[in-house]
C-alpha cells in the first residue's frame, strides 16, 4: 500500500510538471508576460519650454509630426541624451512629480517623450545646460510643468518613473520613402510605448529586418510596392514582440498612415 501511494502522488506531480512546462511552450510570451508595469521612481530635473499653447511642441526629433494629429497632445516632453537613448525612448510616458522646492505644486504630470534636449556645452552643466550628459533632464511644455510647479521655479527638482502608455486601438504606421525605400514612422505606441527592432513582410517576401533610422522611424530598402505588407515589432523596454498582419492593402502608398490591430500592453 505505500508503494502504491508513493507512485500514485509522483504520477500526479510529474504530470503537473509536464503541463507546467507545456504551458511554457505553447505560448512563452502569453504565459510569463503580464503587462508593463511602472519603473521605479528616480530623480531628474525639469523645464519647461514654450508658452501656454504648447504650440512650439510640433515636430521633434523623434519624427511625430503634428503632435496634436497623431493623438500625443499637448503633455509632451524633450529628454536629455542620458535618456533619450538615440530615439529609442521615444514613444515612452513619464510621470513625475516635484520635490524639494518651494515652487512645488502637489500634483502629478504624464507626458511623452516625443522630443532629444541636445547637449549645449557652451553652457555650464549647473548653469543653463541642463541636458548636458550626465545629468537626466525632462524640458517639458509649459502645460505639462505647470501641473507640477509654479513656472517661475525655471527649473525644479522631480522624481520620475517610467509609466504604462494608454492608447486606443492599434499601433499606427506612417509610410514614407520612395520607390526602394520604406520609411515607416510608428506611432500610438501602447504598454512602454517605445521600440527596440522592427521588420516588414511583404505577401511576396519573408521577413525584413529594417534598421533604426531616426528617432521612432525604422526603414527598409527593398521594393514592396503592390503587395500586402506586415509589421512584426519587439519593444526596447519590455523586449515583447508583437506581430501586425496585413496593416496596409496591397494599393498602399507613400504619404498615407496604417492602423494594425495589435498593439502592446
Ligand atoms: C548654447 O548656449 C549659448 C550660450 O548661452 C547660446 O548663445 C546658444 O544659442 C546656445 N545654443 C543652442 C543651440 O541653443
Amino acid at each position: 500500500m505505500v508503494s502504491f501511494h508513493h507512485s500514485k502522488s509522483f504520477c500526479c506531480f510529474f504530470f503537473s510538471i509536464i503541463t507546467v512546462i507545456f504551458s511554457l511552450f505553447v505560448n512563452p510570451t502569453e504565459a510569463l508576460y503580464h503587462g508593463y508595469v511602472p519603473s521605479p521612481w528616480k530623480l531628474a530635473h525639469a523645464t519647461f519650454y514654450g508658452d501656454e499653447s504648447a504650440s512650439a511642441t510640433m515636430g521633434g526629433a523623434c519624427g511625430y509630426g503634428n503632435l496634436i494629429t497623431n493623438g500625443y497632445g499637448t503633455n509632451t516632453a524633450a529628454l536629455s541624451s542620458t535618456i533619450f537613448s538615440d530615439g529609442y525612448a521615444c514613444g515612452q510616458c513619464y510621470q513625475l512629480r516635484c520635490v524639494q522646492s518651494p515652487w512645488c505644486l502637489t500634483g502629478y504630470t504624464t507626458v511623452t517623450a516625443t522630443n532629444h534636449c541636445p547637449p549645449n556645452w557652451s553652457q555650464d552643466s549647473n548653469n543653463g545646460g541642463w541636458c548636458n550628459p550626465p545629468r537626466t533632464h525632462f524640458d517639458m511644455t509649459k502645460p505639462a510643468f505647470m501641473k507640477i510647479a509654479r513656472w517661475k521655479a525655471g527649473i525644479v527638482p522631480v522624481m520620475y518613473r517610467m509609466v504604462p502608455c494608454i492608447k486606443k486601438g492599434g499601433i499606427r504606421f506612417s509610410f514614407q520613402g520612395n520607390g526602394y525605400w520604406l520609411l515607416v514612422y510608428v506611432m500610438n505606441v501602447a504598454g512602454a510605448g517605445d521600440l527596440h527592432q522592427m521588420w516588414v513582410k511583404g505577401t511576396k517576401t519573408g521577413w525584413i529586418s529594417m534598421s533604426h533610422n531616426w528617432g521612432a522611424s525604422y526603414q527598409a530598402f527593398a521594393t514592396l510596392h503592390g503587395q500586402a505588407l506586415s509589421f512584426r515589432l519587439t519593444s526596447h523596454t519590455t523586449k515583447q514582440t508583437i506581430t501586425a498582419y496585413n496593416v496596409a492593402p496591397t494599393n498602399w502608398n507613400l504619404g498615407l498612415t496604417y492602423q494594425g490591430n495589435v498593439n502592446f500592453h
